[in-house]
């Protein structure tokens, strides 16, 4: 029997008694309930080969090739949803992405035009310490903003920056740069109103080279300094300690998540695949 335990935490909840290598009709609507309403969701001991995560993944929507590592290697040789979260190096040669080091808040690929829905991330191998991931709930952080910030939100678009990834690393085929006037990326709205709850969040997908569109970069650096000062908090999050065989999928259209760093000598091996979005953001 599926049973979903909220965290307790801002969000979140931990789903039992599912096997996700066979997910018939009726479970997957459960777990699409819950998804939605929990906007993050933990499977513990699973045994997933590619094919099923993959194929898990699918029932969700239609899913993004993955993005090109930091060494210019793609995919997964005939996988190409396929993507690698890993500090090991094999033969001199990184098998995955983003290192061992700190990921700073994120909403993922929110720099495009249409950014993923859902991101699913499951692990193979973990440290015995650090590399916990933890998720932020933006409809926690919109809904707990002072009146007086919430007004000066109203209306406003914001850039997403597409130079660098969470890692700090440059995405292929950008030219670095740190103004955010100038900095690739798209524009969405600052606060969304989630396609499928109707509830609405703020978006702010990464703080690195975001700005507000229309004010001066002063003002734009000030709100948005406010904003994130106001989000990282823990009351509004919840973490994954990681265990080998979870799987977390998480509903990117109303979180952010960050990592801890590791001791870049232990060894994280994490799979992940990302589901299109349907829908442009839209407020
Ligand atoms: C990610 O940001 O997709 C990776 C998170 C992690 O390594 O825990």
């Amino acid at each position: 029997m599926l049973e979903v335990i909220p965290t307790g935490a801002a969000l979140g909840a931990q789903v039992r008694g599912v096997e996700l290598r066979s997910v018939d009709d009726a479970t997957f609507i459960a777990i699409h309930r819950a998804w939605v309403d929990h906007q993050v969701l933990l499977f513990r001991d699973q045994a997933l080969s590619d094919d099923d995560l993959i194929t898990f993944s699918r029932r969700f929507g239609a899913l993004d090739w993955a993005p090109v590592q930091e060494n210019g290697r793609r995919f997964v040789e005939g996988k190409p949803e396929l993507y690698i979260v890993s500090n090991v190096l094999e033969n001199g040669v990184a098998i995955g992405s983003l290192g061992a080091g700190e990921l700073v808040w994120h909403t993922d690929m929110s720099y495009l035009e249409d950014p993923p829905k859902a991101s699913m991330l499951y692990a193979l191998e973990v440290p015995a310490a650090g590399g916990n991931t933890s998720f932020c709930s933006m409809y926690a952080a919109w809904e707990t903003l002072r009146t007086s910030l919430k007004a000066r939100c109203a209306g406003l678009r914001i850039k997403h920056d597409g130079t660098y990834n969470s890692g700090g690393y440059l995405r292929e085929g950008v030219t670095a740069t740190d103004d955010p006037r100038s900095s690739p990326g798209a524009i969405h709205p600052l606060v969304c109103r989630h396609p499928e709850s109707g509830r609405q969040g703020l978006y702010l997908g990464r703080r690195r080279n975001a700005n507000l569109v229309g004010l001066p970069l002063e003002e734009s650096e000030a709100l948005l300094d406010e904003l994130w000062a106001h989000v990282d908090d823990p009351a509004l999050a919840w973490t994954q300690m990681w265990q080998v065989g979870d799987l977390v999928m998480w509903d990117n259209r109303c979180t952010m998540h960050k990592r801890d760093e590791f001791d870049g000598s232990a060894r994280r091996i994490m799979h992940r695949t990302q589901v299109k979005g349907e829908a442009r953001p839209v407020a």
